[in-house]
């Protein structure tokens, strides 16, 4: 399992020591929530801010676009740092080329879906995916409460996967996710969860992050999360 923690959750009065305290606590991923009021009911922040904080840090940065025609702004996110670029099904009438157009950036590519979305949105685009995210709350905010459907979805999404020739793809979980249901989580299929408020709120982190961890352990690592442990920020995407 990787746990990718939600910067909306922490303390946007000092970023940077947040991120600092994460990567001393042991986190590999960042999930940062691009919200601009139209796909989603809330607007958080874009580029500029995520270009701020790379210097501060060595985390992978996963950039969840709830964005209209995220295409536009692509490049701008590889200019400021991203790592991985996770666009909407419902938000691009045209995923397949641009889900192609991160990879050619260097980046990896991921597909989300909304909770009411069926699976069948993402199997003709499985062999350009790295990541399936899987929205287990209507996506605007942090702190809702986990759809419990999500565990079918997730399972369906690995056999849909598996499928398509796209065993190695990811399956990430978005919203709701929490030490006490982690374990189910993971049962279901999923890679790497993202946890906004059941992480923020618990100091200290290396302690919160060995609590969501501790689901994992004694599991088989399925070859596909394996090589994901092994994805890094690379430095030069800020510097395109
Ligand atoms: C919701 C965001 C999530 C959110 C998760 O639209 O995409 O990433 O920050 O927060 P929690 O874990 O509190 O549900
Ligand atoms: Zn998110």
């Amino acid at each position: 399992m990787i746990l990718s923690p939600s910067l909306l959750s922490a303390d946007f009065s000092c970023l940077a020591e947040e991120l600092a305290a994460l990567e001393a606590a042991g986190v590999t991923w960042l999930h940062l929530d691009v919200m601009d009021g139209a796909f989603v009911p809330n607007i958080t922040f874009g580029p500029p801010l995520i270009k701020a904080l790379r210097p501060h840090s060595g985390l992978f940065f996963d950039v969840h676009l709830m964005v209209e025609e995220p295409a536009r702004y692509l490049r701008d996110f590889k200019e400021a740092g991203a790592d991985l670029l996770v666009i909407h099904a419902e938000a691009d009438r045209h995923a397949q080329r641009t889900l192609t157009e991160i990879r050619k950036l260097g980046l990896k590519a991921g597909l989300a879906l909304n909770p009411g979305t069926d699976l069948s949105a993402a199997r003709w685009l499985a062999p350009d995916l790295d990541l399936l995210l899987l929205m287990s709350v209507n996506p605007g905010f942090s702190g809702q409460a986990f759809i419990p459907q999500t565990y079918e979805k997730i399972r369906a999404a690995r056999a849909l996967l598996a499928e398509a020739g796209a065993a190695g793809a990811l399956v990430q979980v978005d919203g709701g996710a929490c030490p006490e249901n982690a374990a189910a989580l993971l049962d279901a299929g999923a890679d790497v969860l993202v946890s906004g408020s059941a992480f923020f709120g618990h100091k200290p982190y290396d302690a919160r992050l060995a609590a969501f961890m501790k689901a994992a352990e004694g599991r088989a690592v399925r070859p596909g999360l394996r090589a994901a442990r092994a994805w890094r920020h690379a430095a030069s995407n800020a510097n395109p």
